[in-house]
C-alpha cells in the first residue's frame, strides 16, 4: 500500500493543496504510484480514488490521457506515436504500423525481449513534423521528428546497443 511506505511523501503532496481541492493531487499520487509499482495498477487508482474522495472511474481516465502515466507494464523503452489526425493525414498510422510489423507485435504491444513497446498516443505538439513520436527511457524524454520506418529501426538498434553496453 503507497500510503503505508509513502506516508509522509503523501502527506507532503497533499499539504500543497487547499482541504476542498485535495482532487488536484491525482496526478502526483498516481506519478507515486507508478514510480513504485512500474505502472499505475488498478490497486493503486483504488486507493488514490479513497485518498482523495473521489469515484476510482475519475482516476483512470486520467491515464489515457496524459502520455507519462501508463497503467500496464511495459518495455524498458516506450516508442509513443503520434497518431492524432493532423499526424494521421501525413502518414503517422501506416508508419505505426509497419514499424510494429518489422518489430513483430501490435500497436500498444512490447518486443519478447523486453526493451522496446510501441504505442499510439494523441497530439505531442510536434504535428508539423509527422511522422514523429517521443521515446520515454532510463534517460528521460527524447522527441523524433520526420521518421521513417527505416530511421525508427535504426534508433531502435542504437537503445538496444545502449543497454547492451552498460
Ligand atoms: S497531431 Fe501529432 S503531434 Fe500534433
Amino acid at each position: 500500500m503507497l500510503a503505508e511506505k509513502y506516508s509522509s511523501e503523501i502527506e507532503s503532496i497533499l499539504a500543497k493543496y487547499p482541504d476542498d481541492r485535495k482532487r488536484s493531487a491525482v496526478l502526483p499520487l498516481m506519478y507515486l504510484a507508478q514510480c513504485e509499482y512500474g505502472s499505475v495498477t488498478l490497486e493503486a487508482m483504488i486507493e488514490i480514488a479513497d485518498l482523495l474522495d473521489i469515484d476510482v472511474t475519475q482516476v483512470a481516465s486520467l491515464i489515457g490521457f496524459y502520455t507519462l502515466l501508463w497503467d500496464r507494464p511495459g518495455g524498458k523503452y516506450r516508442i509513443q506515436i503520434c497518431t492524432d489526425l493532423p499526424c494521421a493525414l501525413q502518414g503517422a498510422e501506416e508508419f505505426a504500423h509497419q514499424l510494429c510489423e518489422k518489430l513483430g507485435i501490435q500497436l500498444g504491444g512490447t518486443t519478447p525481449d523486453g526493451m522496446i513497446s510501441v504505442e499510439g498516443v494523441m497530439c505531442l505538439a510536434a504535428c508539423n513534423g509527422a511522422p514523429m513520436f517521443q521515446v520515454q527511457g532510463p534517460d528521460g524524454i527524447q522527441y523524433h521528428e520526420r521518421q521513417t520506418v527505416e530511421s525508427a529501426l535504426a534508433l531502435i538498434d542504437e537503445l538496444r546497443k545502449r543497454d547492451d553496453s552498460g
